[in-house]
């Protein structure tokens, strides 16, 4: 089965055809990110503008060397996300599914994500998921857990109660002043990080022993909450007087904070995730959305369920970020035809489903 999947819940414009829920036989994403740069976060009305622009030429490229005979079904994202880039997608997978006659699937964007880990572009790879899986899902948008009993059926555990993990890296980001998105910028930072540089050349920085709150690490729930790491990094930021500091020094500094900033969220990411696995007696792992790109994070995860016998299974780093892929591949497991005339963009689609 052939599922054409178009994404457009932000501020990418995706398309792709993907075979049987794993072999992406075409995959296109066309990102607006450049564009919002210079605003710090992503405008709504220019994402959807330029996600008008592109529909047509990323699904063009996509069905390249197909004809709408290949395809079986159409999948898009509903919800949740932007409401003028959720319509983009959708009102252009209606028209498709009318004219060509095909079934509709609508995709919730969350749920997608961690379908990434079912999809390869190598026809050989074999799905590795042992169930019950946890599944934990960190996005820019999102930080949700759930329990998958199999390819199909899914049970939502517990998410963030304010700011995604995302957000919490981009905020910070911002706020130590790099010019780059969040997380990769951040994660690049964390990397050159080496205590004994900061404590030698940087006298003032010197006697920063940085440690920031891991909120909500210890409760009962399986939820999160990172608004909270946000004021504390905050009001750590500001007891420097980063003015005053060489270049040189800032940069030694900002190498300090984005490493704790990585410990912190990653620790807490793994914390709540191993409680889930023990919880559910789990025998997979399985992270997903744009924050599973980071390599500290998929470090301690490994370090963690080592003792557990048991392997993470992460996608490749364009398969972690939004693309149409795993809109297919959701589409496929979650198989919920509807005629065009049901769908609608729905941008606050509730994420605590139990399929
Ligand atoms: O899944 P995604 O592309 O979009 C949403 O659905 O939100 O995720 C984007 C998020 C951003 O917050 C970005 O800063 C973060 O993923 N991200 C990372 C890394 N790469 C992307 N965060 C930490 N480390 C990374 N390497
Ligand atoms: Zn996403």
């Amino acid at each position: 089965m052939k599922i054409l999947g178009i994404e457009t819940s932000c501020d990418e414009t995706a398309a792709a055809v993907v075979e049987d829920g794993i072999t992406i036989l075409t995959s296109v994403v066309a990102t607006s990110a450049e564009m919002h740069r210079k605003y710090g976060g992503i405008v709504p009305e220019v994402a959807a503008r330029k996600q008008v622009e592109s529909i047509i030429p990323v699904l063009t490229e996509a069905m390249e060397g197909f004809s709408k005979d290949a395809i079986d079904a159409i999948a898009v994202t509903v919800g949740p996300g932007l409401i003028g880039s959720l319509l983009v997608g959708v009102e252009t997978a209606k028209t498709l599914a009318f004219t060509w006659n095909k079934p509709i699937i609508p995709v919730n964007h969350v749920i997608a994500h961690m379908y990434a880990n079912f999809v390869s572009s190598n026809k050989q790879k074999a799905i590795s998921v042992i169930f019950p899986a946890i599944s934990l899902v960190v996005s820019g948008g999102h930080t949700e857990l759930y329990l998958m009993k199999n390819e199909h059926e899914l049970t939502w555990l517990g998410g963030t109660l304010d700011d995604a993990a995302g957000e919490a890296f981009d905020k910070a980001a911002r706020l130590l002043g790099f010019e780059n998105r969040g997380g990769p910028a951040i994660a690049a930072a964390a990397q050159s990080y080496s205590s004994n540089s900061v404590r030698s050349s940087q006298p003032s920085a010197s006697n920063t022993i940085l440690k920031l709150p891991r909120p909500l690490m210890y409760d009962d729930t399986l939820n999160f909450s990172f608004s909270g790491l946000k004021t504390a990094i905050l009001r750590e930021w500001n007891k420097v007087s980063v003015n005053s500091l060489s270049t040189a020094d800032h940069l030694q500094l900002m190498t300090l904070f984005s490493h704790e900033i990585q410990e912190a969220i990653t620790d807490v990411l793994v914390f709540k995730t191993m409680k889930a696995v023990e919880k559910y007696s789990a025998k997979s792992v399985l992270i997903s959305g744009g924050v599973a790109a980071n390599t500290r994070l998929r470090e301690k995860f490994n370090q963690q369920l080592t003792a557990y016998c048991l392997s993470l299974i992460a996608p490749s780093g364009e398969l972690c970020t939004d693309n149409a892929a795993t809109i297919a591949a959701c589409a496929y497991y979650q198989n919920k035809q509807v005629n065009w005339k049901e769908i609608t963009a729905q941008p606050d689609l509730s994420v605590e489903v139990a399929i």
